[in-house]
């Protein structure tokens, strides 16, 4: 008998971005992805419920909103605009997408350019997303995010979506870093900011005014 044990070598680099050895090319054969992707689907928000850390996402309470544009039936363009809370401050990672052949996705954010395919989605519950760019001759950074159209996933979308990271190689063994949506986690500005309604403050003056008189 002979145990095969394959050992994943990740390289972290010094922002949190994982690094794997191999070449990234998400049409092959080799990455498990949707090919024939109904965009018009993809509308709407999704939680994104984890990630591999990555230079793009910092924060948590993390939701994106896609704006499918279609065009005489065909999917013309998309808008993903990402929202995040990092230390209290909300902060918005707007990127326009635009479809390759193959089920590859052109995500353009402000900072970076990334293709990204659907490894699975059922358009109602979960997705899985998974990304690469070429880093070196020998290594590639890797992305991969997992939403979901609610909070919390149901059994069956929690075991599907396993599924389908271990469909993907690259994501073996990966750390995933959960992201919050508690209201601690969603909060942003001053902690102790009080807002005070006009009408109360109204009827707080009145009633010093009358006591006083
Ligand atoms: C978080 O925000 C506070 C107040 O705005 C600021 O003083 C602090 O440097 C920020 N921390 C980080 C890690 O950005
Ligand atoms: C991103 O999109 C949101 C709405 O979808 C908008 O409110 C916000 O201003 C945009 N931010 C940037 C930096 O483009
Ligand atoms: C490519 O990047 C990896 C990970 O950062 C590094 O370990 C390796 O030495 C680099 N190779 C070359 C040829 O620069
Ligand atoms: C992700 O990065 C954060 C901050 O850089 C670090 O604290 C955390 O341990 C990392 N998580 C994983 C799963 O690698």
């Amino acid at each position: 008998m002979y145990a095969f044990v394959v050992f994943a070598i990740f390289v972290v680099t010094a922002h949190g971005q994982i690094t794997v050895p191999g070449v990234c090319d998400l049409t092959s054969s080799g990455i498990n992805a949707i090919r024939i992707v109904n965009e018009e689907l993809l509308s709407g928000a999704w939680y994104q419920l984890s990630r591999i850390n990555n230079t793009l996402d910092t924060g948590d309470c993390v939701t994106t909103t896609n704006t499918i544009i279609i065009t005489n039936n065909v999917f013309a363009r998309g808008a993903a605009d990402t929202r995040q809370v990092f230390n209290k401050t909300a902060i918005w990672k707007n990127a326009t997408f635009t479809a390759l052949p193959n089920g590859v996705y052109s995500y353009q954010y402000p900072e970076i350019a990334l293709n990204t395919v659907y490894v699975a989605t059922d358009y109602s519950g979960y997705a899985l997303l998974y990304s690469c760019i070429q880093a070196n001759m020998t290594h590639k950074n890797v992305y991969a995010w997992q939403l979901a159209r609610s909070t919390q996933l149901t059994e069956t979308q929690s075991r599907l979506l396993n599924a389908a990271i271990s469909s993907v190689p690259d994501l073996n063994g990966v750390a995933w870093r959960t992201v919050g949506h508690q209201k601690e986690n969603c909060q942003t500005g001053g902690a102790s900011t009080l807002l005070v309604s006009p009408v109360l403050l109204a009827a707080l003056l009145w009633n010093m005014f009358i006591n006083i008189a």
